[in-house]
């Protein structure tokens, strides 16, 4: 795919290969350096991550078969660990891996795509069609304040 920064190719990881981008940009500062989350590894869940023309990875996104509470019936995908690479932010990247997500969530038949998002990334996930959902809440590990946030595919 083009981008304004060139070349940027999207494929799946594995879980251990998405662990350094989450440390540098979703830990960077904060007490708790764990970035591990639970359902990393299940066999249903895929990392999509975004490489640079030299092969270097920056960005990474976390797709789980996780219910969304206020409908538990429906057969959702939760979004966990979304990250760009500091400097390459605001380049659309993070857009790349959305629209990658989406395309995986609708081929496995999912259409309900949600996510705990900071209060930071709301503007980011609501232009790329996602609704904020109830009281905001400050989220445990990092502290932040988050938002549910959630987008129905069409079918
Ligand atoms: C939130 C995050 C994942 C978004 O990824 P990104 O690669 O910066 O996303 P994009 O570049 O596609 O879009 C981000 C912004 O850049 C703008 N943008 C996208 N392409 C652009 C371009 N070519 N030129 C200028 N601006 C552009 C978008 O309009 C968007 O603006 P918005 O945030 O006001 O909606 C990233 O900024 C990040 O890692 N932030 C820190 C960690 C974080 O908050 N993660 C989310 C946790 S829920």
């Amino acid at each position: 795919m083009n981008s304004q920064i060139g070349d940027i190719h999207i494929r799946a990881m594995n879980y251990l290969e998405v662990r350094p981008l989450r440390l540098e940009v979703l830990r960077a500062g904060m007490a708790s350096q764990t970035v591990d989350f639970d359902g990393d590894d299940d066999k249903t869940t895929v990392h999509l991550g975004a490489f640079d023309e030299t092969g270097v990875n920056i960005g990474v996104s976390s797709w789980m078969q996780r219910p969304f509470q206020p409908e538990p019936d429906l057969k959702a995908v939760q979004l966990r660990g979304m990250a760009t690479a500091v400097h390459l932010q605001s380049h659309g990247i993070g857009g790349l891996l959305l629209d990658a997500g989406h395309t995986h969530a609708h081929e496995i038949g999912f259409h309900v795509i949600w996510a705990n998002a900071r209060d930071t990334a709301l503007n980011f996930y609501n232009r790329h069609g996602y609704t904020t959902v109830g009281e905001g809440f400050i989220e445990t590990v990092t502290q932040l304040p988050h938002h549910k946030v959630v987008k129905y595919l069409l079918r």
